[in-house]
């Protein structure tokens, strides 16, 4: 039996979206992506090769999961066992710390402990650079849970350069998100089946990457102003145009659900009294909103009105992969 290893990854949240595979096998973006990694939530995975077992067994948060469930892990442990010339079968073991009922866990934070714990048990030392491109064999937001702070996911041309960059590792202006638990459940559509509708069928998708492109543009000129309303403009007016694919796929679909657009029109009254507040959403109801720590009581005193408080999580900037 080879020694466990164990790696800590937090996850992420992209303010400007990756959204549409130019090659779904290697998960290849056909757009740049720029995000923020989380201090509160992140993976803990612990991965042990061993010539006992018959088969990989993969656990989530104490549940073991089923050959079928465990298959994405399994893909991304063969391409580490063909790199490191590994025969075992492996043991993973993996925690999500996500405050209770968050909705957040997350293949970002999962992915990119996974591909950091095995590639280190199979006897592999893979710099960040490899280990970012590895994760994101797993799941494209892994990509950028490689490192904190702010991180760009550079789309490449392939394999050998789709991978993330740090922007600012250790972040120095005050920035943070509130997130707004809304809905708890499994996503309805997943992240990769919906991008994947889109991309076959919206006609508004042509135009997406190229959006993209330019908010990327400006949102790095804003993070070097240390503009977070500036930050906070784009971060929102990417997501709406993401968001706006969907309502144009066929068969047609959102995201959004009623208590998403109350969370929007609360922040947009908020910001309509002075306070810097945006929201950004990923591929599920919850609303994550961009702010400084400073104005944080005043935008939670107000939201605690509308929903619990348990439900409101607040996230520093958060580092980048470690080893336990
Ligand atoms: C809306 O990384 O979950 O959160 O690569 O298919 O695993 P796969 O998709 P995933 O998609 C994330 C989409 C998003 C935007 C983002 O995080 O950039």
């Amino acid at each position: 039996m080879n020694q466990p290893v164990t790696a800590r990854a937090h996850t992420n949240i992209a303010l400007i979206k990756y959204w549409g595979k130019s090659d779904p096998e290697l998960i290849i973006p056909q757009n740049s992506s720029l995000s923020l990694t989380l201090e509160p939530f992140y993976t803990d995975t612990t991965v042990t090769f061993s010539n006992q077992l018959t088969r990989d067994q993969v656990s989530i948060d104490g549940q073991q999961l089923t050959v079928a469930a465990s298959q994405r892990v399994s893909q991304l442990l063969n391409l580490i066992r063909q790199q490191a010339n590994q025969q075992n079968f492996a043991q993973v073991i993996s925690i999500n710390h996500v405050p209770t009922a968050a909705g957040l866990a997350s293949s970002a934070s999962g992915f990119a402990a996974l591909a950091a714990a095995a590639s280190k048990a199979a006897g592999l030392d893979l710099d960040r650079q490899a280990l970012s491109r590895l994760a994101r064999r797993g799941s494209g937001s892994a990509t950028r849970s490689v490192y904190g702070g702010f991180v760009e996911w550079q789309k490449g041309h392939g394999d050998a350069d789709s991978q993330a960059i740090p922007l600012q590792e250790k972040i120095d202006f005050d920035i943070q998100m509130i997130v707004i638990v809304l809905d708890p459940r499994p996503k309805k559509i997943a992240s990769r089946a919906g991008m994947a509708r889109v991309v076959a069928t919206s006609p508004y998708y042509p135009a997406w990457p190229v959006a993209a492109t330019k908010d990327l543009a400006a949102m790095k000129t804003a993070i070097l102003k240390k503009d977070l309303n500036l930050i906070g403009q784009l971060a929102e007016a990417n997501a709406m145009k993401m968001h706006a694919t969907t309502l144009s796929a066929t068969p047609p679909f959102t995201y959004f659900e009623p208590e998403t657009l109350q969370a929007i029109d609360l922040i947009q009254g908020l910001r309509a009294t002075g306070l810097s507040c945006y929201y950004t959403m990923d591929a599920g109801p919850n609303v994550k909103v961009i702010c400084s720590a400073k104005e944080t009581p005043a935008i939670l005193a107000r939201l605690r009105q509308h929903f619990p408080a348990d439900h409101l999580l607040v996230a520093k900037p958060g580092p980048g992969i470690a080893y336990l």
